[in-house]
């Protein structure tokens, strides 16, 4: 670890990676922290890589691998991560928004023009990620998002804030649809679908860390679907499209529960950015075909 007065940016980035032997991705997180703990951006640090750093930026950023190799998420240290381009500030109260849920965002663009005011649900909302990257490509749409965890609902309305999209949203703590009045154009959930059972095969970057709620969804990891469908009847509008995240083992067995609301050809699945199935939903506007 970077311990003397005359280490340089490249040697403290190289010393930090070669800390972090329980991370998939060292040089990565190492590059991260450094950056954090320096207050510079990629371009300073290719560029001043043989500049030496002081005793106290050495220390600031020892203190940070120190966090990170004992698995702490590079984004809860940091305290933000990008979503869909956006920044998101993130603490344990929420879950760190994974690229992967941009397959909820694709779906809607592809489906739904960027003029049109959608009604839009985000349910468990956490951060805020899906809202905001939806009230990002949708100008005219509204969004309310709901989260039974009061704490997360801080962070996602300070992220709403900070993106400049606070008056298109309302926020609602409560139980998944519970809180909600009226229907909507596009219900969005990205809910907890880990079965309990999967816990002790989880990285401790994920079972230490984030928020059990956002996690864990019963015996088979299905119980925040089951839920859901149950309460979404009444709150999808005429010719309405939901999108639900879920598992890669979960796509059918979504798909079929999601059969008791619409036909079989509004349903489709969700692709992740490697191609795995990773989603399911329905869209109920005429002419749409399920892909
Ligand atoms: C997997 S996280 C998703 C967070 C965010 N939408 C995202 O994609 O990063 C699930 C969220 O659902 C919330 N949640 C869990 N059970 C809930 C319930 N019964 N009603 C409302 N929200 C719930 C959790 O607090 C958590 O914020």
């Amino acid at each position: 670890m970077p311990d003397n007065k005359t280490v340089t940016i490249g040697e403290a980035l190289r010393q930090g990676a070669t800390r972090l032997v329980n991370s998939e991705t060292p040089q990565l997180d190492a590059r991260i922290l450094l950056k954090h703990a320096l207050g510079i951006d990629d371009g300073a640090l290719i560029a001043c890589a043989s500049e030496v750093i002081s005793e106290s930026e050495a220390a600031r950023f020892a203190s940070l691998i120190d966090r990170r190799a004992m698995s702490e998420p590079v984004a809860y240290i940091t305290g933000e991560k990008e979503f869909w381009s956006l920044p998101f500030k993130v603490t344990p109260d929420v879950l760190i928004p994974r690229d992967d849920s941009g397959a909820l965002i694709e779906a809607a663009i592809k489906r739904r023009r960027r003029d049109e005011p959608l009604r839009i649900a985000d349910l468990g909302t956490g951060s805020g990620c899906l809202l905001c990257a939806l009230l990002s490509e949708f100008p005219n749409a509204q969004g309310v998002g709901v989260d039974r965890s009061e704490a997360a609902l801080g962070i996602a309305r300070t992220n709403v804030a900070a993106l400049g999209v606070g008056e298109r949203v309302a926020f609602a703590p409560g139980d998944w649809l519970a809180p909600l009045t009226g229907v909507f154009d596009l219900i969005v959930a990205n809910p907890p679908y880990i079965a309990e059972t999967e816990a002790p095969a989880l990285s401790r970057d994920v079972a230490s860390y984030e928020p059990h709620d956002a996690l864990f969804a019963g015996v088979e990891g299905l119980d925040a679907y089951s839920a859901i469908i149950r309460q979404l009847p009444s709150f999808v509008a005429e010719g309405g499209l939901v999108l639900m995240e879920c598992g890669s083992t979960q796509t059918e067995t979504l798909a079929a529960m999601l059969q008791e609301l619409a036909p079989e050809n509004a349903i489709f699945t969700l692709y992740d950015l490697a191609g795995r199935p990773r989603g399911a939903g329905f869209d109920l506007r005429k002419g749409e075909k399920g892909d």
